[in-house]
């Protein structure tokens, strides 16, 4: 019997295929086989951004051809901050990138602005916020030494939860941002941050109290603070995260 000829483009296609097939929303290689080396990511870096530069990004193309790489947080803010990928560019206020130390060890994520982010243009800056200020000073952590962003960059109306086509059109955003950061570790804050970045459907019980990976970062689930104001039983088990987070934090320094 003759063997096929099945070339890697081939081979890679059918693989996306799958994929796709599985309801995967992206392509699913393990970073270490395909892990890059610094030229190459360097080159890629200038050619994809030859093909959607930061002006026309919204303006000429209804979606990026290929998701561009920056080379700093600033230079990403300026590429998207007039984004109208989704339906809440146009109802926004503000949209609401992230704030904090671009070489910070730890990144919060949160899931979307609320009406005082929207308001002032930076994440958890509302009650939730100020409690989320708490945890990082019992922590003897500032927001200026922690990098915190949202799965969206813009608010959805009246808080209602993010749809998923606003998750999957902001996504690469964070991604980006994590790429940029590279932070020691990310800590979710919240079911539906925790989901997304982890590509789940577990609840929220199960996906705290173990150590997860995002593109290779450890990554840990713990309650949102607006939860805590909701449930302030919650508090015990968010500072017992906490612990956890600091303690993977001493042991990597
Ligand atoms: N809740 C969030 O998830 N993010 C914010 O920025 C504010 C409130």
């Amino acid at each position: 019997m003759d063997t096929p000829v099945v070339n890697l483009t081939e081979l890679l296609r059918r693989a996306l295929t799958a994929q796709v097939e599985l309801g995967l929303g992206e392509m699913v290689i393990t970073p270490k086989a395909v892990r890059k080396t610094a030229e190459q990511k360097e080159s890629e870096t200038i050619s994809t951004k030859k093909q959607a530069a930061p002006g026309d990004l919204f303006t000429t193309l209804e979606k990026p051809v290929a998701e561009p790489e920056y080379s700093s947080l600033e230079e990403h803010r300026a590429a998207i901050c007039n984004c109208r990928l989704c339906p809440l560019g146009d109802t926004r206020t503000t949209f609401v990138y992230g704030v904090g130390n671009p070489n910070a060890d730890i990144l919060f994520v949160g899931e979307a602005p609320g009406r005082d982010e929207d308001l002032q243009g930076e994440p958890f800056v509302g009650r939730a916020g100020k409690l989320l200020d708490k945890i990082l000073a019992a922590m003897e952590l500032s927001r200026n030494e922690v990098y915190i962003a949202n799965i969206l960059k813009c608010r959805p109306p009246n808080n209602r939860d993010p749809l998923p086509d606003e998750m999957e059109k902001c996504f690469p955003y964070l991604r980006e941002q994590v790429r940029l950061i590279r932070p020691k570790m990310i800590c979710a804050l919240g079911r539906i941050a925790g989901q997304a970045l982890l590509k789940t459907s577990t609840p929220l019980g199960r996906l705290r109290g173990q150590w997860h990976e995002y593109e290779g970062i450890p990554t840990i689930v713990t309650y949102h603070p607006a939860a805590l104001l909701r449930f302030p039983t919650y508090k015990k088990g968010t500072w017992e995260d906490m612990q956890t987070l600091l303690e993977r934090l001493k042991q990597s320094r």
